[in-house]
């Protein structure tokens, strides 16, 4: 099967320029201008830009959190994901206490097959990590795992201690892996939400207060020395929200260490505010870390356009507002009246290409080319999927979306397809649209209508890092 996409601007991280895009079978096959059709599906992208799908590598389908799961699971949520013009997703595997690594890249993948419509590769979540974990590490970067997560926040569930830390780190400098860390300072954090509840402050912005900035910004210094004293190793911060934490990143990347960083849109474009929205809609910005005061925001802009900050992924991760929506359980009031018990996380993984375009490129806060190297082509080389994932050339995957930088539209619950009852941008315009979606070259979203499979995703083995950024 060919497809002939005709006529469109092709943009990558690198170049703009116009060209026909000749896709055959699951590959690009030719680039050019004026390609034949000889026998080929055309696509008119005139008028349009041509690029590749974006790569968003935190997400967490079903992930079980505060005695609910996120709503959306990997059938849900790689449709909305299409949607949105994304390709390629990274979920995260939560290792059980007491069970071993290959276990919950096991269940993460019983919980994907026959569900996912898009590609998708698994992070490891390591909560223990004894002398056969370190062993199954290697194991697992073999089998195309090649990252690992750790938390330095929430102890008694995630939270590991600086030893493990290190020994993680260490690790992954001879088996090729790459840690990701979840950079708060747990011990303080727990410390803060005790006095916050013990003097009756149990409203969701009490989620915020209880989590300065600072607790970020000790904690991202943590990691990264731990990494330079491990030899200078490679490591990754995700969902980074604040200023302080920034200034950390900055600092080890102007020593030349190889210290990387993403941001996601709400740290872009909510802030602290949202917390004060009347009764209890504060919690459906309750995600970890907070949301910050606006003044970051600019502050992250500009990590973003000097490489201080190299990736934008979304840490998609919803909670009903509402009992029984779509038959869902009682999940974010589980907190009403306590805002520790408020499941963490927010839904993120349709908006987060319009989001960039809308706010970053036509707000001239990035280049065109900096929207693609943030949400395709970076991911793709930190994850070890470039350049079959993450470009649009000769011999890669055909994810291709064809954008629509004219089309205006107003997010919404209402026209949403992630499985949660709210959004985090309710009713913001905002200009550009995925109006053509193909993965491995197969039209999967064509004007507003999902054609694709559930279930036609397929894992994406990965490698190891390409550490050039
Ligand atoms: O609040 C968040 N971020 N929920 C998901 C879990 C995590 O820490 O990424
Ligand atoms: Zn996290
Ligand atoms: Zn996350």
């Amino acid at each position: 099967m060919k497809t002939l996409l005709q006529g469109g601007t092709i943009v990558t991280a690198a170049d703009i320029y116009q060209a026909d895009v000749l896709v055959d079978g699951e590959k690009v096959a030719l680039i050019g201008k004026g390609l034949p059709v000889s026998g080929a599906k055309e696509i008119d992208a005139t008028g349009k830009y041509v690029i590749p799908g974006g790569i968003d590598v935190h997400t967490h389908m079903e992930l079980p959190f505060g005695g609910t799961f996120a709503s959306d699971d990997f059938e849900t949520g790689t449709i909305a994901a299409a949607f949105g013009g994304t390709t390629s997703i990274i979920d995260f595997a939560v290792q059980s206490f007491g069970a071993t690594l290959t276990s919950a890249i096991e269940a993460w993948q019983k919980k994907a097959r026959g569900k996912a419509a898009i590609d998708y590769g698994l992070h490891c979540i390591v909560r223990e990590l004894d002398d056969e974990r370190l062993k199954e590490m290697d194991e697992l970067v073999d089998a195309g795992v090649s990252s690992f997560k750790l938390f330095m926040a929430y102890p008694g569930v995630f939270m590991v201690d600086d030893a493990t830390i290190f020994k993680a780190i260490t690790r992954t400098g001879e088996n090729g892996g790459l840690i990701c860390m979840h950079a708060e300072n747990g011990g303080v954090i727990d410390v803060l939400i005790k006095k916050a509840l013990k003097e009756k402050h149990t409203e969701p912005k009490w989620h915020a207060l209880t989590r300065p900035p600072e607790a970020e910004g000790e904690a991202t210094n943590r990691a990264f020395r731990l990494a330079e004293m491990a030899g200078r190793l490679p490591l990754y911060i995700v969902h980074l929200s604040a200023a302080q934490a920034l200034e950390q990143v900055r600092l080890f990347r102007d020593r030349g260490l190889p210290a990387y960083a993403e941001t996601c849109p709400q740290y872009l474009f909510l802030s602290y505010d949202n917390y004060e929205e009347p009764g209890f809609d504060g919690a459906k910005y309750v995600m970890s870390p907070p949301l910050r005061p606006k003044w970051h925001q600019d502050e992250l802009w500009k990590g973003l356009a000097r490489n201080d900050l190299q990736v934008v992924s979304t840490d998609h991760c919803p909670f009903c507002m509402t009992e029984g929506y779509q038959g869902l359980p009682k999940q974010k009031q589980l907190g009403v009246g306590d805002f520790s018990k408020i499941p963490n996380g927010a839904p993120g993984v349709e908006t987060r290409m319009v989001l960039l375009y809308d706010g970053g490129v036509l707000g001239e806060r990035i280049t065109l080319n900096r929207w693609i190297e943030l949400t395709s082509t970076t991911p793709a080389k930190l994850f070890g999927m470039f350049p079959r994932k993450g470009t649009i050339a000769v011999g890669s995957d055909a994810d291709i979306v064809v954008w629509n930088p004219k089309t205006t539209s107003t997010i919404s619950a209402k026209t949403h397809h992630m499985r949660v009852d709210y959004n985090p941008y309710e009713g913001k315009q905002v200009k550009g649209k995925a109006d053509v979606v193909l993965s491995r070259g197969e039209v999967i979203v064509d004007e507003d209508k999902f054609v694709g499979k559930k279930g036609r995703g397929r894992f994406l083995k990965r490698g190891s890092p390409i550490l050039q950024t």
